[in-house]
């Protein structure tokens, strides 16, 4: 340990005496019963994120039991500190609008109350990549540790778990082909463990690209929430903070081009969540790196999707840990990586990943040669209607449905869209492309999970699976279908999206990665003249997050939080 201050004495309060501000704070902490021999110890601070609005995190204070444990028997002091805790459901108008909140929150509490290292519980979507951002830009070595997944529930024949067989149900449901009983009994087996989306959803995605980062190990990636694995887990993460205040690898020194690049490699192996593109934007511009979207497109070229799970393939995170986890998954992987790349503990990439002798259930993970599909599960198009880009999850897409033109059919906001969807005089077609604006980061709306735009209930009833539709927000990572996602400038700063109306044309090309509006440039510079933006929020975060929001490919971070490249 250096000379410099640690434990109690780091970040110290300011009242004009330094030493009264260590002598009061040494005082107030003796009232919750601590000996001095505790009090001289390094602290390792542990963000607590239980709330009772978040199912997903139920397990959290036994983890952190788990992790106070590890710190003590290493010789830390455990704190932990309640933080922004984001739930997906239960988050108005969306749990995206407030990520940067829990970032904030999260970078606030790190950089600035005594400790010299982290742990870091999260686990549903939002959660991990605000707790890395944080991480990165307070700097203060921080160990991740997520909940893990839930367990999938039998049910007449077949397993459930949220949240692909709940979309999967609910559009039979809407189709008619599930009754109103049925669809009630299945809302009790969704969820039925505590712990994130048991499929390669969001939460599965950014667990697995936290541990490729190296912030985690990689069994923590999968192990699920209600194993015993998981709380060992939890005891090592309290251990290994302890070895990083010894040998402090602050976040930014993981945040390296090699890295970024490996994360992006495993987002596209595993048919991970589009969500993980903004993320993994957001977290790199807080190292002052950038996601580019072509480099993505040619990552997803020659990267293989190797992980058969929901909700592209048939598997659950369950199976994924058991069949190897990310350890196997990497191997598979190693030609393509930086293996150099090092973790928390210090150790490289190809250390990490060991000599390939596991055991790998090729059901779930497959070999380089039989992969689930030979590219990746995501491009990035460019055009007319995305001059900065948007993302299509091609692994989750009906491949008919990838050169499409034709006239499109537009909803102005989530309220426009809910109210005409299913109007049986909708005039619309299976051939017609679907379009929702007003939905991006800067919209009222937030950058909600509305991409996955129900098939208007008069197709879907005539047996329509798949539509062409597109927007400017995002969609859940457990969803699927032939979606344009993140449409980049949003309609709500004035981009291209704004000017859409019902009838106009529109031509995806996947071949081409190519997304144009084929209208007439006197047309569109009539509409863009006629073209007023919405009020702005008047107070509080809303107003700060219409001010400083960046557009997707920048990962919606809020400007003044990035740093500088
Ligand atoms: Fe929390 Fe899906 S709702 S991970
Ligand atoms: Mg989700």
């Amino acid at each position: 340990m250096s000379d410099k201050p640690h434990g109690l004495g780091r970040n110290a309060s300011n009242y004009g005496d330094p030493a009264f501000a260590l002598y009061l704070r040494r005082s107030f902490a003796k009232s919750m019963g601590y000996s001095q021999a505790m009090l001289d110890k390094p602290v390792v601070g542990i963000a607590d994120t239980a709330s009772d609005y978040n199912n997903c995190h139920r397990t959290v204070p036994e983890l952190i039991e788990a992790v106070k444990r590890g710190v003590l028997a290493a010789g830390g002091l455990p704190l932990a500190f309640p933080t922004v805790s984001l739930c997906e459901p239960s988050l108005s108008p969306c749990s995206m609008h407030y990520r940067n909140l829990m970032a904030l929150d999260t970078e606030a509490m790190l950089a600035n109350q005594p400790m010299d290292a982290a742990v870091l519980v999260g686990g549903c979507d939002k959660t991990v990549p605000a707790q890395l951002m944080a991480a990165i830009s307070a700097n203060v070595p921080s160990v991740m540790l997520v909940v893990g997944p839930m367990l999938a529930q039998a049910f007449e024949g077949e397993r459930l778990s949220a949240c692909t067989d709940c979309r999967r149900y609910w559009a039979r449901y809407r189709a008619g082909e599930v009754s109103e009983e049925k669809i009630g009994q299945v809302e009790g087996k969704l969820a039925t463990t505590a712990g994130t989306c048991g499929v390669m959803g969001t939460a599965s995605t950014m667990a697995c690209i936290a541990a490729t980062l190296g912030f985690m190990p990689l069994e923590a990636a999968s192990a699920p929430a209600v194993h015993a694995d998981r709380l060992r887990i939890a005891e090592e993460a309290g251990a290994q903070a302890v070895r990083l205040i010894r040998n402090p690898l602050p976040p930014l020194s993981l945040m390296t081009q090699g890295n970024l690049d490996n994360a992006v490699r495993v987002l596209l192996a595993l048919g991970g969540s589009t969500n993980a593109v903004v993320h993994l934007a957001a977290i790199a511009g807080r190292a002052g790196l950038a996601l580019d979207l072509k480099r993505l497109d040619a990552l997803s070229e020659e990267t293989p999707v190797l992980v058969d799970l929901k909700p592209t393939g048939e598997g659950y995170m369950e199976d994924f840990h058991a069949a190897g986890g990310m350890r196997a998954l990497l191997w598979e992987l190693r030609d393509l990586l930086d293996l150099s790349a090092k973790d928390l503990d210090g150790r490289s990439l190809a250390e990490r990943i060991g000599d390939g002798s596991h055991y790998v259930d090729r059901r779930i993970i497959r070999a380089r040669g039989e992969p689930v599909s030979p590219v990746g599960g995501l491009v990035a198009l460019f055009g007319s209607l995305a001059p900065e880009g948007a993302i299509l999850k091609r692994s989750a897409a009906t491949p008919a449905l990838f050169e499409t033109e034709a006239r499109c059919i537009v909803f102005d906001g989530l309220a426009d869209l809910s109210a005409r969807i299913d109007d049986p005089d909708l005039d619309v077609t299976p051939q017609d492309i679907l379009v929702l604006k007003g939905a991006g980061p800067r919209s009222p709306a937030g950058m909600p999970e509305a991409g996955y735009l129900p098939i208007p209930k008069k197709l879907a009833r005539q047996g329509v699976k798949d539509m062409v539709r597109m927007s400017d927000c995002r969609m859940s990572g457990t969803a699927f279908g032939t979606i344009v996602l993140h449409i980049a400038p949003e309609a709500a700063v004035g981009g291209p999206l704004a000017l859409v109306e019902t009838g106009d044309r529109i031509r995806l090309s996947v071949k081409e990665r190519r997304l144009d509006l084929l209208v007439e440039e006197a047309t569109l510079a009539a509409r863009r003249a006629a073209w007023k933006p919405a009020p702005a929020p008047k107070r509080g975060w809303d107003r700060l997050v219409h001010e400083q929001v960046t557009q997707a490919p920048l990962g919606a971070d809020l400007a003044f939080l990035r740093a500088a490249p």
